[in-house]
């Protein structure tokens, strides 16, 4: 990116920045998208003058214990970028804690929350945000009660996955039956939700405002992996459609759902469109992808925030 080889923070920010890890990898089953997105943020830091280096949870050093890894020298502050499980889901932030190094985004509570999303959704239900109605499939017994309660088409998902990740989209009891199997591999907690039909849009959120809204298209089924990371024909767009009135909407929706969750520093929020307009809430990502071409960067440029300004506006939030 253009902008990124401009920002430079002053040596005084420098140095109250300190020597500043940022930490990627990790074991997950984003552990790719995590290396991209952490590479990314690191090469943007150290242009702009900090401080950086990078650390590879369970990576090639990675012969050692993760905690060893993170007390192997000295870090002023963490720029956390792991997604999915052990690191977008309060256990490294809890480990941070222990070792009293700040580190960005959100705190434990609100990371371990935000990851998984029948929490997520009971909270939003209970602040009165709207969601889209849900089924806990506790077990396969379950299915029953879900296909009679939701109807179908129904979306079936792991609650702790990110990345689309063991998700499919079910018309019948055949392929219900298939996409639990599938789903449950991934976690034994598994959420069937009523298939929201109308439009996809994503909202980021830093230092608790909006940045522009953007709308996702894409011509497969739903959002998946592939349309994520490797489809060429998937839609961002600025021109959202939405009148000004409801892009408000939206906007404040993404900031209550931001705060209902407890989140800090910066994050980006999911939310469908149904036939009608009305907006449900799919979920709250706590450390978003930050690769040059991911949504959190793309909705920055579009405010003007270049990638190196945005990811030194994140590390000066830790905490
Ligand atoms: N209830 C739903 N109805 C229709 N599409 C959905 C629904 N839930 C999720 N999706 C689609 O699946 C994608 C991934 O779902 P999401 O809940 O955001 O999980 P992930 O953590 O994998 O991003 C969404 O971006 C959207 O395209
Ligand atoms: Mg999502």
């Amino acid at each position: 990116m253009q902008a990124a080889t401009e920002f430079r923070v002053t040596a005084e920010e420098a140095a109250s920045l300190g020597r500043v890890a940022v930490i990627m990898g990790g074991d997950s089953a984003e552990r790719p998208v995590s290396l991209k997105s952490g590479d990314a943020v690191l090469s943007a830091l150290q242009r702009a003058g900090v401080d950086a280096f990078g650390i590879d949870l369970y990576g090639e050093q990675g012969d050692q214990c993760p905690i060893a890894q993170l007390q192997a020298q000295p870090i002023d502050r963490a720029f956390l970028i792991l997604h999915g499980r052990g690191g977008e889901d309060g256990v490294i932030q809890g480990v941070l804690e222990m070792l009293r190094i700040p580190y960005t985004g959100s705190g434990v509570e609100a990371s371990a929350l935000g990851m998984d999303k029948l929490r997520s959704k009971q909270l939003f239900v209970g602040a009165g945000l709207p969601t889209a109605p849900f089924a806990v499939l506790a077990s396969a017994d379950r299915l029953d009660e879900a296909e009679q309660r939701l109807g179908y088409p129904m979306m079936i998902k792991p609650a702790h996955e990110g990345s689309s990740i063991g998700m499919s989209k079910v018309r019948d009891r055949d392929q219900l039956d298939r996409a639990f199997g599938e789903a449950v591999r991934f976690d034994r907690s598994v959420i069937a939700e009523q298939w929201i039909s109308g439009a996809e849009f994503t909202v980021a959120v830093l230092d608790g405002e909006a940045l522009p809204v953007i709308r996702l298209e894409t011509p497969h089924e739903f959002y998946d992996y592939d349309a994520k990371y490797q489809a060429n024909d998937t839609r961002y767009l600025f021109e959202h459609g939405l009148e000004p009135e409801r892009e408000a909407e939206l906007r404040k929706l993404a900031i209550e759902a931001f705060e209902v969750v407890g989140c800090r520093g910066w994050g980006r929020i999911d939310v469908m469109q149904d036939d009608a307009g009305r907006f449900y809430l799919l979920e709250v990502n706590t450390a978003p992808g930050m690769t040059d071409h991911s949504l959190v960067p793309m909705a920055a440029q579009r405010a003007g925030i270049g990638f190196g300004e945005l990811a030194v506006r994140i590390l000066k939030g830790a905490g």
